[in-house]
Formats: structure tokens, C-alpha cells, sequence
């Protein structure tokens, strides 16, 4: 086609244009623009092209059945190689009047087809994600196993639950501590070999000597501390913690085990109290029957200060009559006036012991490793 007939075209679709600019053109059939935009032979097979190609693609991305056949049909047009790829690479040759329209019908139709390929992607992810059989509501539903508190919670709560029967609450501290509340407030002095770095898991601090020197506690005494100096008489707390030792772990120690601490202070508390309240709770936990002894014995923090020993059916069982199972003894003086109690007018008792010793006793546990392995065979029997 010359230019002459091109300029003669653009006339003619001028004037239908303006003439039957709603209703079409008669004598060609189509809209004036697709005799304005169809200027040379090599054009209109450009042009003639895109709508056959588009029309197979849509076809054939619609056909997909699977993720996999979809992603089939996007390569065979729109990948690198694909044949609506293929066209678009023609689009170079054209001249520099064809480009622009050539160029705008060839991104239209790709933007169409990048939208028919999103739908039908979205449509087959939905349905790849459902299950490939039929639900079937009549089979009966599913037992989730029930968890159960690890052995240790256990013994915890019931010892928690015993004093709270006789008036005692829960206190708390940190498990990093220092060496006053842990030693120095307990009456506990420097030489004392509790405080060895041997004996006790101490923090390395990044300025050497710096005070005061932080540490792992070694036994729940240190939250006595922190009670008495936050509050005034009467105290009765237990504290249930974790505490930790330089021990190595063998079938009764283990480097970090778990205390119950127990504090009354009050006007006129004596060792009776204390005997009648440990027998109280002994009973409660290893049953009625049990029985339990004061051996003398020392403690830094108290004074006097006494072993406990209990016997039961449990003992028995062991092959021992008696079982050491707590310390204990009357708050020393030395500690009230470390926290600021005056010893002329309270008077108080203290004790200590470990839960694992209680557990093990209790279920006939012998080696405290178990407690700590997670053995799901072990755990599921309590
Ligand atoms: N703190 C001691 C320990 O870890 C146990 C203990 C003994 C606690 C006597 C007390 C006490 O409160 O009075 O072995």
C-alpha cells in the first residue's frame, strides 16, 4: 500500500468518523479506527495476528486442568519463547508509524492475558489445596491424648495446696542472685565453703572484682531475705524455685534440682509450731501414718537448727524406717537484724527441702535423672 492510498484511508476514516461515529461504518463493516490503524500489508498480518494468537492462548489456559498444565500453557505463549512472546519480538521491525498501534493492540491483548492466566492460577491453587477425597462426616472424630503436668508440678502443687490449708502464701525471687541475699543476709560467712566457686555456679562479671558477684542461687533461703526486707511481720510464706549446685548429676544429684523454703515469723512462734506444721503437711503428702523426727543439727541461718526425718509405709518400702527429707530450725537473730526485725520482739522458724527428694520418695523413683530426660514412657505414668 503507498502512502498515497494510506493518506486516502485516513481520509476516508476521517470522514466516516465524523459521520457514523456511533453507529460504525457500513460500507467497511468495522469501526473508521481499523482502517486508520491498518495502514501497510505487513501490518495488517501483525495486527491480523494478535487476536487468532490471543484467542488460542485464552483457550488453552482455560483448558488447564492442573497448576502443572497451566504453567505448560504460560511458557507455550508468554514465555521466553513463546509464541505471543514471538510476536512481540516482531514488533521491532515494524516502521516507525506502525510501532505505536501495533504496540498498544499487542499490550492490550498480553494484559488480557496475563489476567486470564491470574484467574485461572488462583482458581487451580484453591483447588490443589483441597483434599483429594471426599470427607466423610460418619467416621468417628479424633482423641487428642491429654497432656499432664510433669511429676515434679505435681508434688509442687500439693505441697502449695497443704500450706495453703494452714494460712501460708507463694513468694517468689530471682534465680540469678547475689551473694548478699544468697549468703551474707543468711549469716553465711565468706569462708564458708557454699560460697567455694567450686561449690556454687558463679557469673562471670566483665569487670574483674566488680561488687557484688552474681550467682546461680544454691538453695530458695536467699527469698527469705527478699520477703523480710520488703515487708513487716507477720510472714508466712513457701517458696517452690529451682536452685542450682556444682554437683555432678548421678542417680541422687543433679546440677539443678528444685526447694520448697518455708518462713513464720510472728510474736511467740516457737519449735512447737514448727513441729506441729511439718507434721501437718508430712501427713497431707505421704499419707496418714507418717511419722517425723528433729535430729540437731547446724545452719548458719538458724539456731537452734534441726535435720528432719520421717518414716511411713513409703520409708518402709525403701527399706529404711527413717528418711532424712528437710533442714530447719529458729530464725537466727543475726538474720532478722540483717533485715531490719527487731529479734527482742519476733521470733520465727524456717525450713527447707528439696522436691525431688519428696517426688522420688513418693513414687519409688530412683534415679533423679528421670526427672529431667523427658522420656515421654516415663512421664505418662504419673
Ligand atoms: N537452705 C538449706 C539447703 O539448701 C535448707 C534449709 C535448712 C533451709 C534450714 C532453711 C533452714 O530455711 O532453716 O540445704
Amino acid at each position: 500500500m503507498t502512502n498515497a492510498v494510506l493518506a486516502a484511508n485516513i481520509r476516508i476514516s476521517a470522514e466516516f468518523s465524523k459521520r457514523d461515529a456511533q453507529a460504525g461504518c457500513p460500507f467497511f463493516r468495522c469501526p473508521p479506527y481499523r482502517i486508520l490503524y491498518a495502514p501497510s500489508s505487513l501490518s495488517m498480518t501483525f495486527l491480523d495476528q494478535i487476536e487468532p494468537l490471543k484467542q488460542s492462548a485464552l483457550v488453552e489456559l482455560s483448558a488447564a486442568l492442573d497448576l502443572a498444565s497451566l504453567e505448560q500453557a504460560r511458557v507455550n505463549y508468554l514465555g521466553s519463547n513463546g509464541k505471543f512472546t514471538g510476536l512481540m519480538k516482531q514488533l521491532g521491525a515494524l516502521s516507525k508509524e506502525e510501532k505505536p498501534a501495533a504496540g498498544k493492540a499487542i499490550n492490550i491483548a498480553k494484559v488480557e492475558l496475563e489476567k486470564a492466566l491470574a484467574e485461572r492460577r488462583t482458581v487451580l491453587e484453591l483447588k490443589a489445596s483441597l483434599p483429594k477425597d471426599p470427607t466423610d462426616f460418619t467416621l468417628p472424630g479424633r482423641r487428642r491424648p491429654l497432656g499432664k503436668l510433669h511429676p515434679l508440678t505435681q508434688v509442687t502443687e500439693d505441697i502449695v495446696r497443704s500450706f495453703r490449708k494452714i494460712g501460708f502464701v507463694v513468694a517468689d525471687g530471682p534465680e540469678v542472685e547475689d551473694e548478699y541475699h544468697c549468703f551474707d543476709a543468711l549469716n553465711t560467712p565468706a569462708d564458708h565453703p557454699a560460697r567455694d566457686t567450686q561449690d556454687t555456679f558463679y557469673l562471670q562479671n566483665p569487670q574483674a572484682n566488680a561488687q557484688p558477684s552474681m550467682l546461680l542461687r544454691t538453695h530458695t533461703s536467699s527469698v527469705q531475705i527478699r520477703v523480710m526486707k520488703k515487708q513487716q511481720p507477720p510472714v508466712r510464706i513457701i517458696v517452690p524455685g529451682r536452685v542450682y549446685r556444682r554437683d555432678n548429676a548421678d542417680a541422687t544429684h543433679n546440677p539443678t534440682f528444685h526447694q520448697v523454703e518455708g518462713l513464720y515469723v510472728d510474736r511467740n512462734v516457737t519449735v512447737g509450731d514448727l513441729k506441729g506444721t511439718v507434721q501437718f503437711v508430712f501427713e497431707d503428702l505421704m499419707g496418714s501414718g507418717t511419722r517425723i523426727r528433729f535430729r540437731p543439727h547446724y545452719f548458719s541461718y538458724t539456731e537452734p537448727s534441726f535435720e528432719i526425718d520421717f518414716s511411713s509405709t513409703l520409708t518402709r518400702k525403701m527399706g529404711k524406717e527413717w528418711l532424712e527429707i528437710a533442714g530447719c530450725g529458729m530464725v537466727h537473730p543475726q538474720v532478722f537484724e540483717n533485715v531490719g526485725y527487731d529479734p527482742e520482739i519476733w521470733t520465727g522458724w524456717a525450713f527447707g527441702f528439696g522436691i525431688e527428694r519428696i517426688a522420688m520418695i513418693r513414687y519409688g523413683i530412683n534415679d533423679i535423672r528421670l526427672f529431667y530426660e523427658n522420656d515421654v514412657r516415663f512421664l505418662r505414668q504419673f
